[in-house]
């Protein structure tokens, strides 16, 4: 237990634990201490003197070592000369610290005149005005009347692009340097640093692309003035024109709490538009940062391309008819259908959409399925991490397990916080068969073929049992490593232990296996059911745990389902963009419904398109891959006729006499409270209670965390898997793959891989993002790249089956020889390992 000391700030004695700073510990009693250069997230570093306090410590008799008193009985305190950073300086039992006399008084004054001197006065055009730390702390502390000289001021050309999302004025900085600290303490990306002296100091970046970091975004809301602006808000609203609402982001497992500030337009005919997207403090999910995907990619709501009626074929052709002719028309198909009706819905969609489409299909005798490349949801339900989990928690005596997957790609913030954990102590084991960027915080690193997962997962586990279950041969490989042994014995020595598995190279099959594998080293271990243990599934979207939790399942066959369907639902998914082959399983299909925001190439193909609306036109929630249930709320009107799934959904089961709830996402929650495992206590008045955090942050305290909003409306509530709540977890035993696959002779082995900013339908349509996608769809090592002839990055053919496409390719040393990775939204058709064909277009032209 943490040594607790008492001080007093001006006058009132306050008991803290020993190691808080001294600003941290005023903020805990309501005391504001300015500053600029601190974060409460970062290292102190003592640079703008802004939070000058007087400080006293008790006098010591020097021979007794007692408190020397005052005649009034109470300690006699020293006082030191001079003032001192109240953000250096740590608590000490009996300090005494002022922070409203002359002389600090005088001392902010002078600091901020200081500052100033080379500011230019651009409030009423900044866009910061208005949140701006050195303009509130000014208006409150600063001097009246300056005695520099404004030609004196130094000049920039102003506006300097960092990179495509970021721009900087280099005269408003005031040299803080919480930006280069943020990238490089936080984030680990030291793209941006300070380069020249004095007053020519400006930050610049090292980086190819300009500012290359997937967390850019935050150094703007922490950058104490408008020196960092984002390219999507500059220019664009002052922050009082703006209103918020809550939301979730839409894009990734994590769950990242945002705000959403919008403002209505006279350019959109009054409509209110969102402005930006900016972090909602959760320490449980997010702390206050976010990625950039989650602050840009927003855009895809407004898209000119959304849907706004629904449509129906006639004639061949889709043409606007009313919702009442639309839902007529589903209703007398599905009704047909029957039995041999399908929904297929994603991870796209809330929790109340994905529980009203599983309960039309079980009404209807059909099947709900689950679009997903991933499988082990159930057991996530069993296993996932206890209720109570939160990897800020985890250090010294806690180990992490990541298996087949690119965290940083696949759930930004979850790898800025396993990085966090290790960089506290925590042991990070990383397993994966190519080199990623979380191998530079890995105290163990394990390298394993493509394949191979599972088997890996399962020799750990052999390593750590005295009965051995017996492997595949090329386990013995595995068994052999060092790095291997070491990380077993770190497992079986840690406190706690959490596993991310996720879908490096998987397909789905593979992916059951290593979720199946996974699941026994957190049994055998003990390492199920409390708090900071546990399984968690890397989804590729944000809802996929939500979608097992109601009862969708993948399958591993899915287009002979689709192919074999009467009446075809298909919801928030495209599979024909993801394979063109489902193309012919959608003709087969009797009778066939897309309900989404784009005219996406399945689109196209239905019988019948309804409008959906997006996460920010209407309420819902999301369950986390930390089983974190979290509420969004509606932030604009829906666009066009467009509703929410869930009401949608209900609409056509009431022409099929089926009392579906479609007017409000709170009684559906109800509803999967009541149906739903584990769910019992979740309530949409749950999910909007806050709790106390720290750091504070917020708007009053814009000069402390940044301009990140403080959580007024949930924090969420976190699922306890049915290990917390007592029940044995019931596991189906399942074998790793008895040989490695191997392509055939002539072909390469494609394996698939998820890239952040991918091609996939929302992103694409999220203008700011759509320079950043990836544009290399294949990934190839240098000496396969060199035996077709291709001495760089180039154009190639590839071929997977009958599908042939050219794309273009990447020569990267850390592709294991062999392999071409392929980004699963790339529109090639490699949903696991398969072989592929790729011949160099540069050697054919030549
Ligand atoms: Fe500080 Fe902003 Fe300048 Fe960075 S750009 S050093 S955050 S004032
Ligand atoms: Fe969104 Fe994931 Fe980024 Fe968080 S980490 S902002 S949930 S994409
Ligand atoms: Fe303390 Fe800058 S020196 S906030």
């Amino acid at each position: 237990m943490s040594e607790n000391i008492t001080l007093t700030i001006d006058g009132r004695k306050i008991t803290v634990p020993a190691g808080t700073l001294i600003v941290d510990a005023a903020k805990m009693v309501g005391i504001d201490i300015p500053v600029f250069c601190y974060h409460p997230k970062m290292e102190p570093v003592g640079m703008c003197r802004m939070c000058l306090v007087e400080v006293g410590y008790p006098v010591r008799d020097r021979e007794s070592g007692e408190f020397v008193l005052e005649e009034d009985g109470s300690p006699k305190i020293q006082f030191a000369q001079n003032l001192a950073t109240g953000c250096t300086e740590e608590v000490a039992e009996g300090m005494v610290v002022n922070t409203a006399t002359d002389p600090v008084d005088r001392a902010r004054k002078d600091v901020l005149e200081f500052i100033l001197t080379s500011h230019p006065l651009d409030c009423p055009v900044c866009d910061k005005g208005g949140e701006c730390p050195l303009q509130n702390l000014t208006m409150d502390s600063g001097p009246a009347e300056s005695r520099f000289l404004y030609d004196e001021k130094i000049k920039f050309d102003k506006h300097v692009p960092l990179g495509d999302l970021i721009f900087l004025d280099r005269e408003r900085c005031i040299q803080c340097a919480r930006c280069t600290r943020f990238q490089s303490e936080i984030v680990g990306d030291p793209v941006i640093g300070f380069y020249n002296r004095g007053r020519r100091l400006e930050i610049v970046t090292f980086s190819e692309p300009g500012f290359d970091s997937y967390f850019s975004g935050n150094t703007t809301d922490i950058c104490p003035v408008g020196a960092l602006t984002t390219a999507d808000f500059r220019f664009g609203a002052r922050p009082w024109e703006l209103n918020s609402a809550a939301s979730i982001c839409p894009h990734c497992p994590v769950g990242c709490n945002l705000t959403l500030n919008t403002r209505r337009e006279a350019k959109t005919g009054g409509k209110d538009v969102i402005k930006r997207v900016m972090p909602r403090q959760n320490e449980w999910v997010n702390e206050i940062w976010i990625c950039d995907k989650g602050r840009f990619g927003y855009h895809f709501t407004e898209s000119e391309e959304r849907i706004t009626r629904p449509l129906m074929r006639k004639d061949g052709k889709l043409k606007p008819v009313s919702w009442n002719t639309a839902l007529k028309r589903i209703a007398q198909e599905f009704e047909q259908a029957r039995d041999d009706f399908v929904s297929l819905g994603s991870g796209r969609l809330s929790n109340e959409d994905l529980f009203n489409l599983r309960k039309l299909s079980d009404h209807l005798g059909g099947e709900a399925l689950l679009y997903s490349e991933m499988a082990g949801g159930d057991l996530v339900a069993q296993v996932g991490v206890g209720k109570g989990t939160n990897f800020t928690n985890l250090g010294a005596g806690s180990t992490i397990l990541v298996v087949a997957s690119d965290l940083e790609e696949e759930a930004p913030i979850w790898w800025l916080r396993v990085k966090q954990a290790a960089e506290r102590g925590a042991t990070l084991i990383v397993t994966n068969p190519r080199a990623t960027k979380l191998d530079r915080y890995a105290h163990h690193l394990i390298r394993y073929p493509y394949g191979a997962e599972s088997g890996t997962v399962l020799t750990i586990l052999n390593e750590l049992s005295s009965k051995r279950m017996k492997l595949p041969e090329y386990a013995q490989g595995l068994r052999r490593l060092d790095e291997l042994k070491a990380a077993a014995r770190a497992i079986k020595e840690t406190e706690n232990l959490i596993v991310l598995f996720g879908g490096e190279g998987v397909g789905y099959q593979a992916s059951q296996e290593l979720a199946s594998a996974c699941t026994q080293l957190l049994i055998a271990t003990g390492h199920v059911g409390k708090a900071n243990n546990g399984l968690i599934g890397v989804w590729s979207q944000a809802n996929t745990q939500g979608a097992w939790d109601m009862g969708m399942r993948p399958t591993a066959d899915i287009a002979n389902k689709l192919s074999r369907s009467k009446g075809l639902y298909l919801v928030g998914v495209d599979p024909i963009d993801d394979d063109p082959a489902h193309a012919d399983a959608l003709k087969a299909a009797g009778f066939v419904v897309v309900q989404d925001l784009f005219l996406t190439k399945s689109a196209q193909s239905a019988d019948v398109v309804l409008p959906a609306s997006s996460f920010a036109e209407r309420e819902g929630t999301y369950t986390s891959g930390e089983r974190r249930v979290q509420r969004f709320y509606p932030v604009v009107k829906p666009v066009g006729e467009s509703q929410a799934d869930f009401m949608i959904t209900a609409k056509i089961a009431e022409s099929l006499e089926l009392k579906l709830e479609g007017t409000s996402a709170a009684l559906v929650m109800s509803q999967i409270a009541v149906d739903v495992d584990g769910y019992a206590d979740i309530s949409y008045g749950e999910l909007a209670k806050t709790e106390v955090q720290i750091p504070i942050v917020g708007r009053s305290d814009l000069y402390y965390g940044g301009t990140g909003y403080a959580n007024h409306q949930g924090v969420g509530v976190q699922v306890a898997p049915t290990s917390q709540r007592g029940q044995t977890p019931s596991l189906e035993w399942r074998d790793p793959p008895v040989k490695l696959p191997k392509p055939k002779r002539g072909l390469l082995w494609a394996v698939p891989i998820s890239r952040l900013y991918d091609n996939g339908r929302l992103i694409q349509r999220s203008t700011l993002l759509s320079s950043r996608l990836t544009e290399d769809w294949v990934w190839m090592n240098p000496a396969d790249a060199l035996k077709i002839g291709l001495s760089g990055s180039g154009e190639v053919e590839v071929q997977v089956n009958s599908f042939t496409a050219t794309v273009l390719a990447s020569v990267d040393a850390d592709v294991p020889e062999g392999i071409v990775l392929v980004a699963r939204s790339s529109g090639i058709p490699i949903t696991e390992p398969t072989g592929i064909g790729v011949r160099s277009l540069e050697t054919v032209k030549a």
